[in-house]
């Protein structure tokens, strides 16, 4: 028998949900340091010691393991995240990971397997079919043939994880599977799903008389590009940059005065280039501006964090502060690695300041899917929210002034893409 699973392969986090003999979903739950969770980190990790046995290729390891080990061998070899974001990316084919050259689509099908491996722990086989969760638009893509190229390397990712069937869903249509399972009537909902990478939208009637509609209760679908990773962006651009030599001078080899080249903290906003600052040519540049900068400690502590592969860390520092601010007004930015230690207050209403673009963007999108869908705000029954960004307050926000807080409805933020996608595989 084809069993119906169901996978959220998320920018950040990933889940994966199988149907019972009762019609119930059951989520793989993955342990780690005694504690165990519904959701598995997708990110990959190389040592550089680790390969396999029989092919002598490194070996990497996905998962909260990925970042365990990373932490273990002290920044040794290269922690990937926030993979999902290049599939769109034609730039992005392939990166050198330990003197060899990996695809996209292999680091993908390589993060995939060994969450495949982890959920048959405790569900079993999980056969040759699955259905798939895909952003309405996906990162960095600009329109539906890019949507397209990135399907056309999301698959073969897949196949490499072992699957034959793949069938992609829209990851706000699942959604709306999941809210409507604790549903006994009738309604029109804006299904708004908020995660690391993108922000995406449905317009979808659920409820019984509905539920066997399959497509012709979709009324429209929309999303952006834009979620958790572009805030993390904005509070390194906007805290931690300057803190690390943006906007210092620095006097040229003629005396001329130079401002500290951008592009280099463009780098460090995008996690993974990070690695790329260090080579022999940059490094140059960065001690040169740093024996000839009018702060030069801040050129150090750049220095510092690239010589020391600290991306990661300062991705946590960083996402930690955005969390706290989610739950308080102000909190205190800091990230420390001795000698270097950046300390900073940050306030919710400066962090929403930086982020308005952002915001407004997402706003529109809204107002665009509600368009397409041809209905207006009072039309629509239900918000319902989910996805780990929706519990950014600015965010919240957009609908709290377009449908009043009385209609939004949250919920399921880690687990309802997953959940929706296993019974979405039931019907198809
Ligand atoms: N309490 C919180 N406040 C603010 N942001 C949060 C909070 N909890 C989680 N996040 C953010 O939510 C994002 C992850 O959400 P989620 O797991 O839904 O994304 P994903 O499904 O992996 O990504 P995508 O759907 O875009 O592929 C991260 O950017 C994380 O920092
Ligand atoms: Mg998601």
């Amino acid at each position: 028998m084809v069993r119906s699973v169901g996978m959220d392969f998320g920018t950040t986090n990933s889940a994966v949900g199988v149907v019972g003999g009762d019609g119930n979903v059951t989520l793989a739950r993955f342990e780690h340091k005694g504690g165990v969770s519904d959701t598995f980190r997708s990110i990959l990790y190389f040592h550089p010691d680790l390969r396999d046995p029989k092919t002598n290729r490194p070996a990497p390891i996905a998962g909260m393991r990925a970042i365990d080990q990373y932490l273990d061998a002290s920044g040794e070899g290269r922690l990937i995240q926030s993979l999902k974001s290049y599939l769109a990316d034609r730039t992005f084919d392939h990166t050198t990971v330990i003197n060899r050259a990996h695809s996209l689509v292999e680091l993908l099908g390589l993060l995939i397997k060994d969450l495949r491996a982890r959920a048959e722990e405790q569900l079993g086989p999980l056969g040759p079919r699955i259905v798939v969760g895909r952003p309405v638009h996906f990162s960095n893509s600009d329109g539906d043939a890019d949507d397209d190229f990135a399907l056309s390397r999301l698959k073969p990712a897949f196949e490499a994880a072992g699957f034959e069937e793949i069938l992609f869903e829209y990851e706000p249509v699942a959604a709306a599977y999941y809210y409507e399972t604790r549903l006994d009537h009738d309604e029109l909902v804006l299904i708004a799903d908020f995660g690391g990478g993108t922000s995406d939208f449905s317009v979808i009637k659920v409820g019984p008389s509905h539920r066997h509609e399959s497509k012709a209760r979709i009324l429209a679908t929309d999303g952006v590009g834009i979620a958790g990773d572009a805030l993390d962006s904005r509070i390194l651009h906007e805290l931690v940059a300057p803190a690390l030599g943006l906007g210092s001078k620095y006097k040229s080899m003629f005396g001329t005065e130079l401002n500290v080249p951008i592009w280099i903290y463009e780098r460090l906003r995008r996690w993974h280039h990070l690695s790329f600052l260090k080579t022999t040519k940059n490094i140059e540049l960065i001690k040169e501006i740093a024996d000839r900068s009018d702060e030069p400690e801040k050129i150090e502590a750049l220095w510092h964090i690239v010589d020391d592969d600290l991306g990661y860390h300062l991705y946590r520092a960083v996402e930690r502060a955005k969390v706290e601010l989610s739950a308080h007004e102000e909190t205190m930015f800091r990230f420390e690695d001795q000698p270097l230690v950046i300390e900073a207050p940050l306030s919710r209403a400066s962090f929403e300041r930086w982020i308005s673009a952002e915001t407004t963007q997402m706003a529109a999108c809204v107002d665009r899917v509600l368009a397409s869908a041809g209905v207006s705000g009072s039309d629509v029954d239900r918000v319902f929210m989910t996805g780990g960004t929706s519990f950014v307050p600015a965010v919240r926000k957009i609908f709290d002034d377009r449908f009043g807080a009385a209609k939004i409805q949250a919920g399921g933020e880690m687990i309802s893409v997953a959940t929706g996608l296993a019974l979405r595989a039931q019907e198809r």
